[in-house]
This record gives C-alpha cells, structure tokens and sequence, in this order.
C-alpha cells in the first residue's frame, strides 16, 4: 500500500511573510484551517498551494518552497488582485454573508471578476504542481470556483479526485439570494466528489442552496446530489484538533512556569479569557460590555477578576475590522478606567498574535474561557482549551451555541452571545461552578472530543474523498 498524493489548495497557506526590520520572514499563519492542515502533512505526500501573505509584483513567478516534510507553492497575488478577490468578494461578500452579517455584503461587480480571475490563476497554479495526485482538496470560500475550473481543464490524462471542504458556516438559499451569481459559486463547488462541512446544519443549508439554484437533485438521506450525471457526496466531518501536542504543551515545565508567570502577573484570583483574531464575527465587544455588566452587577468580584482577551490584527485592508479595533480600544479603555485601580487592570488586552506554545500557557492560567462569537464555522479554540486542561484541574469553558463546535460540545455552559445579560450571568456560574461539575463537564468535554482528532478529520476526509479510487490507495 502506498500513501495517498495529495495537492491541498487555500487561500492561506501555511506560512506567512512578515515585515521585520531584519528583513521578511516567514511565520506560521493564525487561522483554524492552518491550525487543522499543518498536521496533514505527517501523513500524506503532499504539496500545498497557496498564498504567502503578502503583495507580489505582478511579474513573480511563485516558488516552490521546500519547509522540512512540507512542500509549498507560493501562489503569486498582486495588490490589485488581492483587492479585489481577497478584501473585496472574499472578506466583503462571501464571509459576512456567511456570518450573517448581511448588512455589510456589498455587491460589486468588479469583486467578482477578480474573484473569477484569481480562482484561475489558482487553477494554473494547481496545475502546475499536479504530478499525478490522487486528490486535490480546495478549502474554503477562496477557492469556491476552483473544484469545476480543474474539472473542466482535467480532461488530458488521469483525472484526480477532487475534495473540498467549506471552513466557515453555509447558509440557506434564502441568503445566498443576496449574492447575484450565487448560482455560479455554488456550480463551482459542484465540480468536487465530495464535498466536507463542519455541522449537519451547514449540510442542510448546503443541500437545500445547491437544489435551489442549480440543476441538481437531492440523493436520499442527505448524502449528496446528483450534478449533469455525477454524484456529490456531501457530509458533515468537523476538523480536529492535534490533541498529543495540546496534551504535551500542558505537561511542559516551560509552558506550566509561563501559566504561573501569567498568573502572577496578573495578580487576581480568577482569570477569564477571549482568544481570537479580531473579527466582527467573534463577539469581541458584546463580550467585553457582558464582562462590564458583570462587574456592575457583581461589586464584590471587582480587583478579583480580570479578563485577558487576545485580539490578533487580521484582514486590515477592510474597514469593518479597522472599526472594530478602535471599537474594541474604545470599549477596552472604558472598562479599565470605570473599574480599574492602580493594583487591578479589569481587561488586560493583547493586540498580537501568539504561537500555540504562548497560548497553551494562556490556556492553563485561565479558570474560564469566555468563546463567544457572533457566529462562528467550527471554532478549534474552545476544543484546544479543553485539550489543555487536564481532568483534575479542569476549567469552564463558556460557549456561544452559534458556533458550529456547540453542536458538539453539549456540556459547555452554553450562551446567546446576543444577549449581554445570559453573558454576565454565565460568567458569574461559572467563576463559582463547583469543583464536581467543573470536573464532570470537563471529562465529559473531552470525551466528546476524543475520536475529534486532526489526523482521524484527514483520515476520513482522504477515505470518503478517494471512495471509489483505486484500491491500492492506503489511507494510513
Ligand atoms: N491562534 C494562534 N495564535 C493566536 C491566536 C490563535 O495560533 O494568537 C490559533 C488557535 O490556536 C487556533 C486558530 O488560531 O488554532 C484559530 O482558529 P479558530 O477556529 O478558533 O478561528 P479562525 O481564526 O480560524 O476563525
Ligand atoms: C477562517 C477562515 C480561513 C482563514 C482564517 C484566517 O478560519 O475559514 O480560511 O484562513 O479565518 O483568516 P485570513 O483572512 O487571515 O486567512
């Protein structure tokens, strides 16, 4: 048996080109479809195509990166075509309406070309490292046309599998009337075999679209569509998480001194805490006003408490998230002036991007996680704080049930990130949960998460993806 050649194509790809007064270097990216693929490539050959982060100028070819088992094809984008494609249809169209946030969808036909040409040079992209794979696995709304333009293209030699899987949640046909070629993006996606999402929801929502805006029908049981005579399998496969290494980051002496350091610094009894990259759809804010609710309401808790929330910069070429920044500063500086004294900061927050070894020490020094976005794909967050915490010193994970990882993790203290006042309550039962239920919910958390790991989602995307591939494909 052979191990399965697989090409992976995203947006974002594994590492990220930053500006440093030495020069560039490269850094691993923040992004939860990163999180969920660097650990692919223990298991499989694979090449992954993608962007690198930055601006090219428009003559750069795109290299070939060679990162120890990780091979990596840059793909090229110019500040124009990242503009259009990136900022414009990607972060302005495709992601607020798949959030829900409708009210900043703009429809703009100059996006949409874009789109169309950057999902080609994709395409040319793919193609050209395309050395007999037995898969090609798209990720993501980027990349929504890319499954029928390799299709249509494929027609020389072998034709590889072609997986895609949908990082973010898909709504209902009624949404995607917004997006006037919604039909189009969603006959894109009808060029995979198989087609991933993270909740049964999202499925739903994906098959319903699919019969409403295109010639395909519904197979039985939800399992797919027929399209112009192929069959689409559909499934709901939500990501893991590499539990040996959270597991391992929480044994580590290093990162347990970091917790205490944490701790320390800090200075009070209990810490709360929000991880994320600052994005409309996390919550940040509603969070923030439910914590200045709870130390109004709650007098006796403040000097006891603070909360460290964690805002990573991200997608600054688009307003909405230059708002939200000076929203969130705004809201930050608020709070610490209303409440704070000279031995106590309330919300200490961190407006960078940590490695997932700073972050486990965050994790351990954290009695409650407060993860409460808006609306949110999966969220891999809320699963890694779980992982991090051991069973006899477990902590309290608070979760909005508008993430897609709420379908799966039943026994969080479970909130409407809407409404401010469940929030401020929730964070009060859960700074005072006895130490049973604490452990209880805990053992049960990670139970639920247990057969949830990354390599266990790349083992059974690989073997629905290559169903009906040839035999000697070894799905290891
Ligand atoms: N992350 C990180 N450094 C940070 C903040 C987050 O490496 O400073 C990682 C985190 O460990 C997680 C991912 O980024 O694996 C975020 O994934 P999630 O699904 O929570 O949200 P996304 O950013 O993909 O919307
Ligand atoms: C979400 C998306 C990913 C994206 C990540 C970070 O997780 O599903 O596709 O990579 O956010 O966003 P960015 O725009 O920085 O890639």
């Amino acid at each position: 048996p052979v191990k399965p050649r697989v090409i992976v194509v995203s947006n974002r790809g594994p590492l990220v080109w930053a500006e440093r007064c030495s020069g560039t270097e490269k850094k691993v990216a923040v992004s939860g479809l990163v999180s969920a693929l660097l650990p692919l490539f223990r298991t499989v050959h694979g090449v992954w195509v993608a962007w690198g982060g930055r601006a090219s100028l428009p003559n750069e070819v795109g290299f070939l990166h060679q990162e120890g088992d990780l091979k990596w094809q840059e793909v090229p984008l110019t500040e124009e075509e990242l503009r259009l494609y990136y900022d414009g249809f990607s972060n302005q169209v495709l992601w607020p309406l798949c959030h829900y946030f409708t009210e900043k969808c703009a429809v703009e036909p100059a996006w949409w070309e874009g789109y169309k040409a950057v999902n080609k040079k994709f395409a040319f992209f793919t193609r050209k490292v395309d050395w007999g794979a037995d898969l090609i696995w798209i990720h993501d709304y980027h990349l929504a046309l890319l499954p029928a333009l390799l299709r249509q293209r494929g027609n020389e030699g072998k034709m590889p599998r072609i997986g895609f899987f949908w990082h973010i949640p898909f709504p209902g046909p009624d949404l995607w009337e917004i997006v006037p070629w919604a039909k189009e993006i969603i006959e894109g996606l009808l060029g995979a075999d198989f087609i991933g999402f993270h909740t049964p929801g999202y499925v739903e929502n994906f098959l319903r679209a699919a019969t409403a805006f295109t010639v395909a029908t519904a197979l039985p049981g939800q399992k797919g569509l027929i399209y112009r005579g192929r069959e689409v399998t559909v499934k709901a496969l939500p990501v893991g998480v590499d539990h040996e290494f959270f597991a391992g980051l929480s044994r580590d002496t290093k990162v347990r001194e970091q917790a205490k350091l944490i701790r320390a610094q800090v200075g009070t009894e209990k810490i709360c805490l929000g991880v994320e990259r600052l994005d409309y759809s996390k919550g940040v804010l509603e969070r923030l006003v439910a914590f200045e609710r709870f130390l109004e309401e709650n007098p006796a808790y403040r000097g006891r408490v603070s909360l460290i929330q964690i805002g990573v910069p991200t997608r600054a070429g688009v307003g909405a998230y230059e708002e939200l920044r000076r929203r969130v500063e705004d809201c930050v500086n608020r709070i610490n002036s209303r409440f704070g004294r000279s031995s106590w900061t309330p919300v200490w927050y961190l407006a960078r991007a940590y490695s997932q070894r700073e972050l486990a020490a965050f994790y351990l020094a954290s009695d409650v996680a407060i993860v409460t976005p808006l609306r949110d794909g999966l969220n891999l967050v809320a699963a890694e704080y779980v992982l991090t915490r051991s069973d006899t010193d477990p902590g309290v994970l608070v979760l909005s049930r508008l993430a897609g990882i709420a379908h799966y993790l039943r026994e969080a203290l479970l909130v409407n990130p809407f409404n401010i006042a469940e929030m401020a309550a929730a964070l009060r039962s859960a700074l005072e949960m006895p130490a049973a239920e604490r452990r209880f919910r805990q053992r049960t958390l990670r139970q639920r998460l247990a057969r949830r790991t990354a390599s266990a989602w790349v083992r059974s995307f690989l073997q629905l993806a290559l169903e009906e591939a040839a035999d000697e494909v070894f799905v290891g």
